[in-house]
């Protein structure tokens, strides 16, 4: 048994602690919104917001995450309430097969709540860990320029599925 807070609600999984952390949340949580990529910690598809920090967690044993706050893509809004980076997002056309998103979201997230107003370079580097095969990079530093602008960080609303207890 692990504890941690998802997404602002307090959880309790009934898992072996060696249990990478994305598998967790897409199998037991049934959290599908972040993807499996690489399965090597190098595509940052899998990213999770923990503690602050955007991580890899394909390679992420869950015990690592006990009592830690995690925030997934469905803790930054969702279609009928979006936050102003996901609106950035579609202002500008970033996403086109999508699969990256997740990931590429959660670590423009993470980037705004630890520095509002970054330069390019600080854009660069925090993140040069997620990959796009289809090349979406400059448009994503576009959306985080325009999200700035609006001073925006990660926006964690409850999804009314998530309840304390414990999952299986
Ligand atoms: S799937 Fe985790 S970094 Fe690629
Ligand atoms: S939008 Fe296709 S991999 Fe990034």
């Amino acid at each position: 048994m692990i504890s941690f807070v998802l997404n602002g609600t307090s959880v309790d999984v009934d898992v072996s602690l060696d249990t990478p952390l994305l598998w967790v949340m897409r199998d037991h949580l049934k959290l599908k919104g972040t993807k499996f990529g690489c399965g090597m910690g190098l595509c940052g598809a899998c990213s999770m917001i923990v503690d602050g920090v955007s991580t890899r967690t394909c390679i992420l044993p869950v015990a690592a995450v006990a009592n830690k706050h995690i925030t997934t893509i469905e803790g930054l809004g969702n279609p009928q309430m979006l936050s102003t980076l996901q609106q950035a997002w579609v202002d500008n056309s970033v996403p086109q097969c999508g699969y990256c998103q997740s990931g590429q979201l959660i670590s423009a997230s993470a980037l705004l709540n630890s520095n509002p107003n970054p330069s390019d370079a600080q854009i660069d580097d925090a993140m040069s860990g997620n990959i796009c095969r289809c090349g979406t990079y400059p448009n994503i530093k576009k959306a985080i320029k325009a999200a700035a602008t609006n001073q925006v960080g990660v926006q964690t609303f409850n999804p009314s599925e998530l309840t304390s207890g414990v999952v299986a």
